[in-house]
């Protein structure tokens, strides 16, 4: 277990992003997350190549994106241009799952599935071996600020089971409604990363808030 903290900056204050890219990067967080939603998959609009490539400018921390989108392959060539270290998938939003995670490894971006709370974990036996993370949402994807699904423990340890039995090396990452008392049991539970938006930027001191979550009190 890795206990790596990713802050998203869907809850970040647009009207200070700078200032909210510096605090990351003054922070124990290890990545920035970026959730990129076009309205296809999710009932929400985000960000895009343009805002990840300012983040790109002046963030100290490797980009980890979520892609809500449906055909994510036409977009993996301009995701690289913006210099994004991980890509997450659908794989609700991915016909051709197999291909889809080849081709982002071929641009050298490591490359996470995520699946839907209503998606079972057995799915992600036959691509487990090519993939670096497994993003378990513990919400239904589309916005910051929901509670936290408490069948994401037993996803977990599923997760864990197929990571395990297939001696993939897949790092699993849980994203949506982490606040404090979650993040310690997730962690304690196997979790490698946590994605955090509200919790970390809802808070006044967000930097206290990310040392927390990584020391788990
Ligand atoms: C939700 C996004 C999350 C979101 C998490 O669809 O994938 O990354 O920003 O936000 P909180 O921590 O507020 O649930
Ligand atoms: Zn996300």
């Amino acid at each position: 277990m890795k206990k790596i903290i990713a802050p998203s900056l869907l809850s970040a204050n647009l009207a200070f992003l700078y200032r909210d890219i510096e605090m990351i990067n003054d922070s124990e967080a290890d990545w920035v997350h970026i959730d990129i939603m076009d309205t296809s998959f999710v009932q929400n609009i985000s960000f895009g190549f343009m805002f990840t490539k300012y983040v790109k400018k002046y963030t100290k921390k490797p980009i980890d994106v979520h892609l809500m989108i449906l055909q994510p392959d036409i977009y993996i060539e301009q995701l690289k241009n913006c210099g994004v270290a991980h890509l997450h998938i659908h794989y609700e939003s991915s016909i051709h799952l197999n291909r889809t995670i080849f081709y982002i490894k071929e641009y050298g971006i490591k490359v996470g599935v995520a699946i839907n709370p209503h998606t079972p974990v057995y799915l992600l036996q036959d691509i487990i071996k090519d993939i670096d993370f497994v993003l378990l949402m513990s919400v239904n994807p589309g916005f910051g600020g929901q509670k936290f699904i408490n069948r994401t423990y037993q996803k977990l340890e599923d997760v864990k089971n197929i990571i395990l039995k297939n001696n993939s090396p897949a790092l699993i990452e849980v994203d949506g409604g982490i606040n404090l008392e979650n993040a310690y049991l997730l962690f304690k539970n196997g979790a490698d990363i946590l994605v955090s938006g509200t919790t970390i930027f809802s808070n006044s001191n967000p930097r206290k808030v990310i040392n927390r979550m990584k020391l788990g009190y």
